[in-house]
C-alpha cells in the first residue's frame, strides 16, 4: 500500500458513499487526490463524507460527460478508482433514459477522454453483481453468465465492457471490480430508493420497524465498506492476473437474518414481513452468494469484517454523525 505516497489519484464519485471512504483512505496513505463527482440529485454525494479530510483534497464538481474540461487532471493522475454511478435499480427502471446517460453514456465519454489525455493509464472501476441477473448457480463466480434483470444492470455492463474493450486494444488498463452490496459509514441513509441495507439502518436509528420484503429466506452476502476499500487498493497498482474479480462478504445471510442483526445492534426494533412491492418484484433477483475465489486465489484478498461487527461499527459512526446524514424535519 506504500505505492500510494505521493502518488496522483483521481477519485470519481468521490462524494458518494464507497468513493469517499476510499479517498479519506488514499489521502491517509498519502496520496494526492483530486476527486471529480457532479453531487447528480438522488445519488448518495454529501460534501460531510470527506469533511475529516476536506483541506488535503481536491474537488472537482463537473460531470464525466465534461471530461474534456478536466484534462489536465486526468493527465496528470497516476491512476483512477471509476466510482461515479447512480446505483438505484429501482429508479432505472422509472428513468430508464437518465440511467443511460449516467451510468454508459457519461462512462464512455470520460473513458475516451482519458485514453486520449494518457494511453494505457490504469482504471479501477466499480461494477455491480447486478449484471449476472438471477443466478444460475450459487456462489456466482466471473463466469456466470451477464444477464441483467434491469436497465441499472444494462448500463452498468455496457460500461464495464466498455472498460475491458478499450483494455483489449491497449488505450486503457482497466480492472473491473463485482461489488456485491455494500454497507458502512457514509452511506445515503436518506434516499430509500438505493437498497434495502440504507433503509434496513435508517430505520434502526429511527427506532422504526424494520420491513423485510417476501418470505425474508433470500440470502445476499454484504460486504463491509472497508473490505471494499482494500480491494480497490490491492488492484490499484501492480499487474493482477485478471481484469475482473468479483467482491464479496464474510457470510451468505437471509434478509430475516439481516434484519434480525440490525435490529439487535439497533436496540431492538420490531421485525416485519410484507409481500414485494409490484415494483421490485419484477427486479428481483432470488438469492445471491459471491465466490470470491478469484480475487483471494491470484491477490489474496478476502473480506474480514463479519456482518454484527460491521453492523455495530456502521451504527455508531452514523450515531456520532446523525445530523449530517438523518437531518431534523
Ligand atoms: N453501494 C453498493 O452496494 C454498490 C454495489 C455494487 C456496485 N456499486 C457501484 O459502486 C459505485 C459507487 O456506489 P456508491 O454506493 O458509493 O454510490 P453513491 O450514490 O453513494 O455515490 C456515487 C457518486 O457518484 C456521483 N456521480 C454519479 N454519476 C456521476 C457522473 N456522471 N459524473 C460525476 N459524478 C457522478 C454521485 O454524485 C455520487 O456522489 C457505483 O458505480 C455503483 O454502481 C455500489
Amino acid at each position: 500500500m506504500d505505492s500510494y505516497r505521493d502518488a496522483n489519484v483521481l477519485v470519481t464519485g468521490g462524494l458518494g458513499f464507497i468513493g469517499s471512504n476510499l479517498a479519506i483512505r488514499l489521502v491517509e496513505q498519502g496520496a494526492r487526490v483530486t476527486v471529480v463527482d457532479s453531487s447528480i440529485s438522488g445519488c448518495g454525494a454529501n460534501p460531510y463524507n470527506v469533511a475529516s479530510v476536506r483541506d488535503r483534497l481536491r474537488v472537482v464538481p463537473l460531470d464525466l460527460s465534461e471530461a474534456p474540461q478536466f484534462r489536465s487532471e486526468i493527465a496528470a493522475a497516476d491512476l483512477v478508482f471509476n466510482l461515479a454511478g447512480e446505483i438505484s435499480h429501482i429508479q432505472s427502471m422509472k428513468f430508464p433514459e437518465r440511467d443511460l446517460q449516467i451510468n454508459a453514456l457519461a462512462q464512455l465519454r470520460f473513458l475516451l477522454e482519458c485514453a486520449s489525455a494518457k494511453r494505457g493509464m490504469r482504471i479501477v472501476y466499480a461494477s455491480t453483481r447486478q449484471l449476472y441477473g438471477a443466478p444460475d448457480y450459487l456462489p456466482v463466480d466471473e463466469g456466470h453468465p451477464i444477464r441483467p434483470i434491469d436497465f441499472n444492470g444494462v448500463h452498468k455492463a455496457a460500461a464495464c465492457m466498455y472498460h475491458l474493450m478499450l483494455s483489449r486494444s491497449g488505450e486503457l488498463d482497466a480492472i473491473v471490480l463485482r461489488l456485491t452490496n455494500v454497507y458502512g459509514p457514509r452511506m445515503a441513509l436518506n434516499i430509500p430508493t438505493q437498497g434495502f441495507l440504507g433503509t434496513f439502518l435508517r430505520r434502526a436509528l429511527t427506532g422504526d420497524p424494520i420491513e423485510v420484503f417476501g418470505d425474508g429466506l433470500q440470502t445476499r452476502d454484504p460486504v463491509y465498506v472497508d473490505d471494499a476499500v482494500d480491494a480497490f487498493l490491492l488492484v490499484g497498482f501492480g499487474i493482477p492476473p485478471s481484469r475482473t474479480y468479483n467482491v464479496g462478504g464474510v457470510e451468505g445471510l437471509s434478509l430475516s437474518e439481516i434484519a434480525g442483526v440490525i435490529s439487535r445492534e439497533g436496540g431492538g426494533m420490531q421485525v416485519t414481513q410484507r409481500a414485494f412491492p409490484d415494483d421490485i418484484k419484477p427486479i428481483d433477483i432470488g438469492s445471491y452468494a459471491t465466490d470470491c475465489t478469484r480475487i483471494e486465489r491470484e491477490l489474496g484478498w478476502r473480506p474480514r469484517v463479519r456482518f454484527d461487527e460491521g453492523i455495530r461499527r456502521t451504527l455508531d459512526f452514523f450515531r456520532q454523525h446523525l445530523e449530517h446524514y438523518l437531518p431534523p424535519a
